[in-house]
């Protein structure tokens, strides 16, 4: 058996990599750690709860005391997907970003030396590198540009872990990826805010002109991308990962206006969001080459599904809107609940 630490585990894409592994790797042991902030839900882990090869953990990965006692188990890799993870949130705000997304790494990276770890990947994004124009992607070599406070904040993170591996020799592991969609995303985020907001027969606001373009990942096939790097990456590395799938916000806005049977009508002009990136387009030339992944889920389907699957999860994101999903932790662990529970 082999144990990993999953930080950031009832979030979005962490929940979704907890399942996944669970599901396709028999022989590990999965501690989650989470702080349970406004995004984390651990209603989204719920069916991995009666697995004997997961265990929840709540506790910050900026509180060195309450994080230690899971590496001191001795582990295998830790995956860091523990962050702030909204752009806007980060214009409203940059403390909560700086701590999490940058003093958290740290804590993170000391304790992986103190104890020594398998392997530390560092979940990063393809926000660092800024914005494009009409034409050209991000690759591995393109300088770090980052344009709102989340985006410094990971691109700081990055510069650490990359520090860690030369002054340490830490066997660390970034991952940058594309805008991700699927099941389970926090209802802030483009696509999950206009799938509810419709199913409520409320519009949608589209920032600026709509034509924003992002380069969208099916959720499924981030995680493959992570359990590849995590197996095969050379420590050192960074991995870029996106869908080859480039689309402005107005046309996702028209799919799902589509799928739910609504008409432009439901579209709202808004504000623009402060120094709003233009354009993200991925090369993920090295890791199909060197790894020999590739993303599997067209946007057609995937969209479809993710919309349908919320569809059939209005329970999900209505205790969400509701503010109900933030007493499970206390219904299921007692209010006393803490570290190791
Ligand atoms: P999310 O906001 O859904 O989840 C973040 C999780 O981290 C939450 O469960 C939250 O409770 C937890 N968390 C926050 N602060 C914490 C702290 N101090 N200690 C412990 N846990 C804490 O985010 P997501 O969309 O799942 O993103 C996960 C990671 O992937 C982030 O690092 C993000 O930068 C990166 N990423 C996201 C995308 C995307 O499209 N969503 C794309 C590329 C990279
Ligand atoms: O590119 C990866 C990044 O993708 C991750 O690092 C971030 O954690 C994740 O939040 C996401 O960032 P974006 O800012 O691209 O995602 P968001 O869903 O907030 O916005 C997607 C696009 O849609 C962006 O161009 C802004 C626009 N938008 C967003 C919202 C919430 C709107 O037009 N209206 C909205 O209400």
């Amino acid at each position: 058996m082999s144990n990993i630490l999953v930080t950031g585990a009832a979030g979005f894409i962490g929940s979704n990599f907890v399942r996944y592994v669970l599901r396709e790797r028999p022989d590990v042991r999965v501690i989650a750690v989470d702080a349970l902030t406004y995004a984390g839900n651990l209603e989204s882990l719920s069916d991995c709860s009666g697995d004997p090869r997961f265990r929840f953990v709540r506790a910050d990965i900026c509180d060195a005391a309450a994080v230690a006692p899971v590496f001191a188990e001795g582990l295998d890799a830790v995956i860091n997907f523990a962050a702030e993870s909204h752009v806007d949130r980060s214009i409203m705000g940059a403390q909560e970003f700086v701590r999490t997304n940058f003093v958290g790494v740290q804590v993170l990276l000391d304790l992986a030396r103190e104890h020594g770890v398998g392997r530390f990947l560092q979940i990063s994004t393809d926000e660092v590198y800024g914005s494009l124009g009409p034409t050209g992607k991000f690759t591995e070599q393109t300088p770090i540009a980052p344009s709102s406070p989340y985006s410094a904040s990971k691109a700081a993170a990055d510069l650490l872990v990359q520090a860690y591996r030369t002054t340490f020799d830490l066997p660390t592991l970034i991952t940058r990826c594309s805008n991700n969609y699927g099941p389970y995303q926090f209802p802030e985020k483009l696509i999950p805010l206009f799938v509810t907001n419709l199913l409520d027969e409320q519009k949608v606001p589209l920032y600026g002109d709509g034509l924003n373009v992002r380069d969208w990942i099916h959720v499924q096939d981030h995680c493959e991308a992570i359990l590849v790097v995590l197996d095969r990456g050379e420590p050192g590395r960074v991995y870029n990962i996106g869908g080859n799938c480039e689309l402005p916000n107005i046309e996702i806005a028209r799919g799902i206006l589509r799928q739910l049977g609504h008409d432009a009508s439901m579209i709202e002009y808004v504000k623009d969001r402060p120094g709003h990136d233009r354009r993200y387009a991925m090369d993920i030339t090295r890791i199909t080459d060197d790894l020999g992944w590739q993303p599997r889920i067209g946007f057609q389907r995937g969209i479809a599904e993710t919309i349908e699957w919320y569809v059939a999860n209005e329970s999900w994101w209505r205790r969400i809107k509701t503010g109900e999903y933030l007493t499970y932790y206390e219904k299921q662990y007692g209010a006393g609940g803490g570290i190791g529970d």
